[in-house]
């Protein structure tokens, strides 16, 4: 199946700065797609060019299995970006109305009451946006990012500025979006707990690169804290399985060919891992220990970032 977008090794320079360094990574249908990094590490400028807003230097870009200069295309495209584009002396409602006709479309009543249920402002659609919160102006962009009812969407950091029980009333309205109305949506952050919580897949850029990307449960599974790999001389047969089994729990995670992969809960040393498996007849080949969790390596990129 296509990807929702692909982009490929894509370069980008801005005054005669160069911004992007060669980005790829794939948002596949159905995704909520992390875009993590640090400020400047050059995330909203990805955004404009998915979006279109920005022309590319060099490498390849498809939203939808096409190009994103095609109309067809950018119908199929919902988007947030950093400043929500709101008409401050305008109510909710008129807000979506006036939005709707970029789109060539009048918004029937009913379809205005779903969208702002959708986002939870059932209720407010008549009042005018001055006397919105941050949280309720983010609410509201996204609603209307959904007037045209895109089969993407594109955020641009949805939580930035939102009190906490404002950003998680967004994130359930994200998933609920995902997994109810089938959008597939990119969001980007700089908040790894933020993406942690509703993301399937991500990616973290710094600098203008991709550090990490992934699908999120076998990136951390990957990088679990103190996760051991073993390679055993031999594969892993279903005898040995049962011999691991009799020993205090490890924490086999994954067993792979002639590899397991254990996440003890307590410490454990590598050497009594292997040992224990010597004890059982399961001769150790080769250990390695990943120190580095996800949450580790994103703060090593922050305090890079800080320091640049
Ligand atoms: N129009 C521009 N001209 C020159 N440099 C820019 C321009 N827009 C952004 N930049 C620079 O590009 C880098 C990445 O910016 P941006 O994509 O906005 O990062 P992020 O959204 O991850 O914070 C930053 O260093 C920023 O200063
Ligand atoms: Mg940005």
């Amino acid at each position: 199946m296509k990807s929702a977008i692909r982009l490929e090794n894509i370069e980008k320079s801005l005054g005669n700065r160069k911004i992007l360094k060669g980005i790829s990574f794939s948002v596949e249908t159905g995704d909520i797609f992390g875009y993590l990094g640090p400020n400047g590490a050059g995330k909203t400028t990805t955004i404009r060019i998915i979006l279109g807003l920005y022309k590319i230097d060099s490498g390849d870009l498809e939203v939808l299995g096409q190009d994103i200069e095609s109309s067809d295309t950018r119908k199929k495209i919902g988007f947030v970006l950093d400043l929500d584009g709101l008409y401050d002396g305008m109510t909710a409602r008129e807000n979506l109305m006036f939005y709707s006709r970029i789109y060539g479309m009048v918004l029937a009543e009913e379809r205005i009451g779903q969208l702002l249920d959708m986002v939870e402002l059932t209720g407010r659609g008549d009042d005018k946006v001055h006397t919105y919160s941050t949280g309720m102006r983010q609410r509201l962009a996204l609603a209307r990012s959904m007037v045209h009812d895109p089969e993407i969407l594109v955020l641009d950091e949805p939580t930035s500025g939102v009190d906490p029980s404002g950003q998680i009333q967004i994130r359930k309205i994200l998933l609920n979006l995902a997994k109810k109305e089938n959008k597939t949506i990119i969001l980007s952050s700089h908040n790894l707990d933020e993406v942690q919580r509703i993301c399937n897949r991500i990616a973290i850029i710094d600098g203008g690169e991709i550090k990490l990307y992934g699908e999120l449960e076998s990136l951390r599974q990957g990088m679990g804290k103190s996760g051991i790999i073993i390679k055993a001389s031999e594969n892993i047969t279903d005898y040995m399985i049962g011999e691991i089994k009799k020993l205090p729990d490890l924490g086999l995670k994954e067993v792979k060919d002639n590899s397991l992969v254990f996440m003890p809960n307590k410490e454990k040393a590598t050497s009594d891992i292997i040992s224990l498996l010597s004890s059982r007849g399961i001769k150790v080949e080769e250990a390695i220990k990943q120190e580095a969790s996800l949450e580790e390596l994103y703060s090593k990129i922050l305090k890079g970032a800080e320091g640049s």
